[in-house]
């Protein structure tokens, strides 16, 4: 049975306010990563911007997470806390903003660069941001959850990178996180369809080397275990009779 909520118009409409005001930070947010910037900087700026547009930064105090941004720099996979590191030519890090509009939340990253990378870390983030891009193909109205991990996997595997497994995609909508988890790699059990009024998040983590990952004593930090470079994109993206709507582009 599934327990995945089925939303209507009316709040579709709420989720594409929520879910643009998510796609303007990470625009805003992309023109001033750059070398010597704090991540801590990177955080106010997005706070700032998320308030005076009359929205709340979700991560702040959810679940005890200090922040109003995540920032994972390099072999971070997610959930990173911004702090007084200073981003350095060479770097990747990824920016993932959540916000929450009238009680709507839109949730949306990206990995940038920072000056020039490797050309493994090129590489990366393209394959990462390709691979968020086959998961969201592979959504269909009454379609399976299974098809995203599925085509996901298939693209992934050709470049022998590896995706994570610990961290998934999920519903949401008027709540942050919700049933379904996502998964973006190939799962065998038969899963649950995909139906017209769904709403979740399709964002793939790839990393260089082991998909194995572990989580740093502050107890959110999720690192790759062999210390390989990690990449995300992530969309907020809602299914309809007609097929697909990404919300965060
Ligand atoms: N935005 C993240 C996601 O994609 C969740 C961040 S929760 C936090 O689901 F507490 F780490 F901020
Ligand atoms: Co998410
Ligand atoms: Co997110």
């Amino acid at each position: 049975m599934s327990d995945i909520k089925i939303y209507n118009e009316h709040d579709l409409e709420k989720m594409r306010k929520a879910c643009s005001l998510a796609k303007r930070v990470l625009d805003f947010i992309g023109n001033h990563v750059s070398e010597g910037i704090t991540t801590s900087q990177l955080d106010t700026l997005c706070h700032n911007f998320i308030t005076t547009h009359n929205a709340i930064p979700a991560t702040l105090n959810y679940k005890g997470f200090p922040k109003s941004i995540c920032t994972s720099v390099n072999n971070v996979i997610c959930h990173g806390i911004p702090c007084e590191y200073k981003l350095r030519a060479g770097d990747i890090i990824n920016i993932d903003v959540t916000v929450a509009l009238d009680g709507w939340y839109g949730d949306t990253s990206r990995t940038f660069m920072v000056g020039k990378c490797t050309k493994l870390a090129r590489n990366l983030v393209e394959i990462a941001e390709k691979a968020m891009h086959v998961g969201i193909d592979a959504v269909k109205p009454y379609g399976y959850f299974s098809d995203i991990g599925n085509a996901i996997q298939n693209f992934v595997d050709e470049f022998g990178f590896s995706i994570v497994r610990d961290y998934c995609g999920h519903g949401i909508g008027d709540v942050f996180h919700s049933a379904p988890s996502v998964a973006h790699y190939k799962t065998s059990e038969k899963s649950q369809q995909i139906l017209p009024g769904m709403f979740f998040t399709v964002e793939p983590m790839i990393n260089a080397g082991s998909y194995k990952s572990k989580v740093l004593n502050d107890g959110w930090t999720a690192v790759t275990i062999d210390k390989s470079l990690s990449a995300q994109f992530e969309h907020t993206i809602a299914v309809t009779e007609r097929g697909v709507e990404i919300l965060t582009t």
